[in-house]
């Protein structure tokens, strides 16, 4: 078969694009999987319910998609939060007690904050 210039380089790129794709979805940056709920310590399951009844109309935690804020998958296994600043206790607890932008101070007292934080490192 005698295949013409623009046919080889269509052939070209769509094998390029097989052997390529697979290689470079390897390479995305994946979240590690959230511990298992079964696996949750007290604490970390209290942690759970406050964020069911707190964040999650806004939030996802066990999912990476965004909703009305950026998903909790992972907020603590990444260097920073979505604003630069860096993902640390100190820094979670002033977002979620004083609000950051568009999400407003969520009033929470200091045990349930703790407890809270407990289950976001679990994501
Ligand atoms: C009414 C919706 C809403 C609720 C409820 C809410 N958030 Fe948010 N949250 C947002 C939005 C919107 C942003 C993005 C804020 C911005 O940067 O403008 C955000 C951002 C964040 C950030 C990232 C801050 C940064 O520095 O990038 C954290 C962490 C966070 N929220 C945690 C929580 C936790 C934990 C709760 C539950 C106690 C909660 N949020 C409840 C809407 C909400």
């Amino acid at each position: 078969m005698n295949l013409t210039i623009p046919t080889r380089r269509a052939w070209l790129s769509l094998c390029s694009l097989l052997v390529l794709y697979p290689i470079v979805a390897g390479c995305k940056p994946t979240t590690p999987p959230p511990m298992p709920l079964s696996q949750l310590n007290a604490q970390q399951m209290r942690g759970h319910a406050i964020f069911q009844a707190s964040c999650s109309q806004c939030h996802d935690d066990r999912d990476s998609d965004a909703l009305h804020g950026p998903s909790m998958l992972g907020v603590f296994k990444q260097q920073y939060l979505p604003s630069g600043a860096p993902a640390n206790d100190d820094r979670v607890r002033v977002v979620i007690l004083e609000g950051h932008g568009m999400m407003p101070a969520i009033n929470l007292d200091s045990q349930d904050t703790q407890d809270l934080i407990a289950y976001l490192h679990t994501l």
